[in-house]
């Protein structure tokens, strides 16, 4: 990239936008009813997906123009083949110092420590029940490789590992406590997330919406909350449990959405670029690739693209929007 491009990108609405959430798959293992539809098979063609060539040079005119931090996300990551190699080749890219992935750990047993050696210095494990038989209606998944992959994140030297709860009434908000004393005994950073009227799906799951102002008052009840905060936060609200390491974090996009300090855009595995996990607004970029653009171009690509970036999503006034399903942009 000409080191000429690296004066930031900056929105309409003035914020630094420094963060992209890389979509490498559209495809999972599991379907989490409030993600995707049973018996969704309607993925990406392997030819649409961006190569690592292409992801590669994507994310490096990105860290020309600023951009610090990816998370690798999908689907499920970790059914893209080969992808600690792709880990290895972002994280060797300079100027980017923060690369993490999310994942629902069923294969991290097998691939924590090559990720870990690839430079995947952080890791986000979705797990919403800790109840087997519950985790299967949740997931149509095995709770029992999760754990495995839990811990084999720890034993790889993943610390914190991050555990995101979606929070659903009736689904599992009775195991809020419990998740947090499992917190604690394993030393992870627990999140908890409000549904989003992402897709079909997230829409019809949002019929179990929880405040998670009401959880953390319930989890007041029970323990110290102590306010604080965390580098490398994003739109988490952090509190500690006093007495000990845990901190737990409250992802509030419905009851107090955080669209003013949004540094993100999100790459989805086809090589559109999505402006707001909330709306439509998007630039495909893989056309252009492939039409054989220069690097100069590129940049120029992305800053028309980041200009479109709207100023907040509207999932609470209007929840019909958004079509895609959470698991093509990897939220
Ligand atoms: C789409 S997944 C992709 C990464 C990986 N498969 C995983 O589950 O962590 C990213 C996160 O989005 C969350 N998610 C999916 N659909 C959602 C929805 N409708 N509302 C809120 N969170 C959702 C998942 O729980 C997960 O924490
Ligand atoms: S939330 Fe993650 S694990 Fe669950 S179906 Fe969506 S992509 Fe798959």
């Amino acid at each position: 990239m000409p080191p000429a491009a690296t004066h930031g990108l900056i929105d309409p609405f003035g914020r630094r936008i420094e963060y992209v959430r890389l979509s490498v798959t559209d495809q999972c293992d599991l379907r989490c009813f409030y993600c995707m539809p049973k018996g969704f098979k309607d993925f990406q063609e392997p030819e649409h997906w961006l190569s690592f060539d292409e992801i590669e040079r994507v994310i490096g005119a990105f860290a020309a123009l600023g951009t610090r931090r990816v998370r690798i996300t999908g689907g499920e990551p970790l059914v893209r083949r080969n992808l600690p190699e792709l880990a290895s080749r972002l994280a060797a890219l300079p100027g980017l110092d923060d690369l993490s992935l999310s994942t629902n750990a069923t294969r991290l047993r097998k691939h924590a420590y090559e990720l870990h050696d690839a430079g995947v210095s952080r890791l986000n494990v979705s797990l919403d029940s800790l109840r087997a038989e519950r985790f299967k209606e949740i997931t149509g998944g095995k709770l029992e490789k999760v754990i495995d992959g839990l811990m084999a994140a720890k034993a790889a030297g993943f610390a914190p590992v991050k555990i995101n709860m979606v929070v659903m009434r009736g689904v599992n908000d009775d195991e809020v406590e419990d998740m947090v004393e499992f917190c604690i005994e394993h030393d992870f950073t627990l999140r908890f997330i409000e549904t989003m009227p992402m897709g079909d799906t997230g829409r019809a799951a949002s019929d179990h919406y929880v405040d998670l102002q009401e959880v953390k008052r319930r989890l007041e009840q029970r323990f110290e909350l102590v306010p604080g905060v965390m580098p490398g936060g994003g739109p988490a609200r952090y509190a500690r449990v006093a007495g000990t390491e845990l901190r737990i974090g409250f992802i509030t996009p419905i009851s107090q959405h955080f669209c003013d300090t949004c540094n993100r855009v999100r790459l989805s595995v086809d090589g559109t670029l999505y402006m707001c996990l909330g709306q439509e607004h998007n630039y495909p970029l893989r056309p252009l690739l492939r039409a054989g653009i220069s690097d100069a171009e590129l940049l120029e690509h992305i800053r028309q693209a980041i200009a479109l970036k709207p100023e907040r999503h509207e999932f609470k006034d209007k929840p019909e929007q958004v079509v895609r399903f959470m698991s093509m942009t990897g939220g």
